[in-house]
């Protein structure tokens, strides 16, 4: 190669070296090996020479253009090359650091409280009972002796649907359902959702109950209470429960008993809570679903585990368990 060629081979070496991206080298590219590039324009003034000049220039010329295509690609590859490196670091991911650790859910406090009941109850003998939450007027009160126009049914604040059906305002109607179907010894309890027009730190319109119900011969009062004492003590896991039961009135039982429980934690500390309706179921209820009075006797509650909740976890106001605030649910799991 003469010098002028050599010269051209330096120049194509400098400015590709220096190009810093893939398209300023296809520019610097086009300079040199494009139409009007420099090499192709040696080409072109090769027209003018003799066969025998133009195959030795031809060579040179062929041997320069080579060696610029060589440094073409060497500094494309480079470019590339560094490209994948930059794209690398920035998703380089840092294994030695900590991961991102998952959320875990956990069961609604309500629901942790009604398997703990289900749990204690089944522990001891008694089977689970389900019925539905639109009842009948039948079911709801007038099989629970409280015929139309009785004023205990103004006791509850009743959501009527269409049909003359209504959303159950209590768990009793599924006392009823069981002992439609089943002979004595009965012995269920049959959690589930109640709906009343109620609102305030006590009271939502929808809550939960646990109903139960114990039928057999000679069951007494003294049952009710030695069950649904031991009841507590396994549920708060201690002896020293302050509890009373309050004489009341309830339709469907006769004697029946107010089950108060005091908060022994949390801003109500000493103050009492409604936890429970009891009684001995009445006659008229045996005899509404055709069991004998006179052979079979038994007792009945209906307690409310938000409420237990509440005294378990020192907590003052129901409302919370409905409002599904993470920071509250987050504190149960
Ligand atoms: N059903 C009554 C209520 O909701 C509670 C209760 C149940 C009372 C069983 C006595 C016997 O108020």
């Amino acid at each position: 190669m003469d010098a002028s060629l050599l010269a051209i081979l330096t120049e194509a070496n400098s400015a590709m070296s220096q190009a810093s991206d893939p398209a300023a080298l296809e520019n610097i590219k086009a300079q040199f090996l494009g139409k009007q590039g420099k090499v192709t324009e040696l080409l072109k003034g090769m027209a003018a020479l003799s066969p025998e000049e133009k195959k030795t220039r031809g060579a040179e010329i062929n041997q320069l253009k080579q060696q610029v295509e060589a440094v073409l690609n060497a500094r494309r590859e480079a470019l590339a090359d560094a490209a994948l490196q930059v794209k690398l670091q920035a998703q380089a991911i840092d294994v030695t650091k900590p991961g991102r650790s998952r959320g875990v859910g956990g069961l609604h406090p309500a629901m942790r409280t009604l398997e703990r009941i289900e749990e204690i109850f089944t522990s001891i003998g008694f089977d689970l009972a389900d019925g539905p939450e639109i009842e009948t007027d039948f079911h709801n009160f007038t099989a629970l002796n409280t015929p139309e126009n009785h004023p205990a049914r103004s006791m509850h604040d009743t959501f009527y649907v269409e049909g003359g059906n209504l959303l159950r305002t209590h768990t009793s109607p599924m006392q009823v359902r069981y002992m439609q179907t089943s002979k004595p010894p009965i012995r269920i309890i049959a959690p589930g959702r109640v709906y009343r027009v109620d609102s305030d730190a006590t009271h939502s319109p929808m809550f939960h109950q646990v109903e139960g119900l114990w039928i057999d011969e000679g069951v007494s009062f003294a049952d009710l209470k030695a069950v649904f004492i031991d009841f507590l003590k396994t549920f708060f896991e201690t002896d020293d429960l302050t509890i009373r039961f309050r004489p009341s009135f309830f339709p469907f039982t006769e004697p029946s008993a107010e089950i108060d429980m005091a908060f022994t934690s949390g801003p109500n500390k000493g103050k009492w809570l409604e936890i429970a309706g009891s009684g001995q179921v009445h006659p008229n209820v045996l005899r509404h679903v055709g069991i004998d009075p006179e052979k079979y006797t038994g007792f009945a509650f209906g307690v409310g585990p938000d409420r237990l909740t509440m005294l378990r976890y020192g907590i003052n106001d129901l409302r919370l368990f409905y409002e599904n605030d993470i920071r509250f649910l987050q504190q149960f799991n």
